[in-house]
């Protein structure tokens, strides 16, 4: 749109440096104390054993976790499609800073990528849970990365409320219906992946209840510190050649 300037200037062009859009397009981050790398044994129901380390994921690594999880969105069974789709553009979203405040944690097996969590502050209070992918099953891999994101939420960040929504019967069976999360008035509040119902869980609900209904669940609490070999066995991150879902 152009306009008549109403006075004499001494310049016809005002020319912005693409850092000062930048700026703009891609505003502060808030602080954030980091997550604290944590383990844990799981074991499946044939007994098979193994250690879980769930780090932060490094921005390196986006581009190996953005090329595995292209390959979920052809995948036309239990939602992993939309699944796949949406955590495809929040890594993308989190490796071109735009995705404001994300936090993304990975859990690994020697290195091997096993599980995913993500999330978002909306603000110092509202902590929006992303999604969740476990690539092994039976050994409830998703179920622990929950906790985590969750406990980070709670008892680090110091968030007091937690909203979730559910794409996947898998999701809302364990989470959802599994926590009695209860939801918000719907179409008056709706969750951003697609609009749906924001479940949430509040502190104190998670203080009482939630956070044991998962321990339960898992069996036993996450360890830290992380020794430092085991650590190291997880600091290069291995993506599987296809998702095994
Ligand atoms: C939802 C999800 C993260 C849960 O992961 P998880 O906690 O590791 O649990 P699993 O997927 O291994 O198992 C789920 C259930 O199937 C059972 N199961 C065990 N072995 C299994 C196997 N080989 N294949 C399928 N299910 C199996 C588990 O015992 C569990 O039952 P339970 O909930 O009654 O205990 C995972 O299913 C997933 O990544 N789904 C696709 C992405 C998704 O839907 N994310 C959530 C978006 S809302």
């Amino acid at each position: 749109m152009k306009r008549q300037p109403p006075e004499k200037s001494s310049y016809d062009k005002v020319v912005f440096s693409i850092e000062e859009i930048e700026a703009l397009l891609a505003p502060p981050e808030m602080p954030k104390p980091p997550f604290e790398p944590a383990y844990i044994e799981v074991k499946n129901r044939e007994g098979e054993t193994h250690t879980l380390v769930i780090r932060e994921a490094k921005k390196e690594e986006a581009p190996l976790l953005i090329e595995f999880m292209k390959k979920f969105v052809d995948i036309d069974h239990d939602f992993y499609d939309i699944v796949g789709a949406r955590v495809l553009a929040e890594l993308l979203g989190w490796y071109r800073n735009r995705l404001k405040d994300p936090y993304t944690l990975v859990g690994l097996i020697d290195g091997e990528l096993v599980g995913f969590a993500n999330g978002r502050l909306m603000n110092k209070d509202i902590n929006i849970s992303l999604h969740t992918m476990a690539f092994k099953r039976g050994f409830k891999i998703g179920a622990i990365m929950y906790y985590a994101k969750a406990q980070y939420a709670f008892d680090v960040l110091g968030n007091q409320e937690w909203w979730a929504t559910y794409e996947s019967y898998n999701g809302f069976k364990r989470w959802g219906i599994g926590m009695a999360q209860p939801s918000y008035p719907w179409p008056d509040y709706q969750h951003e992946l697609g609009g749906a119902k924001i479940y949430y869980i509040t502190k104190e609900y998670w203080d009482t209840v939630v956070k044991n209904y998962l321990l339960d669940y898992i069996g036993t609490d996450l360890k830290r510190p992380v020794p430092e070999d085991l650590l190291k066995k997880n600091e290069t991150l291995k993506v599987p050649d296809s998702p095994a879902v």
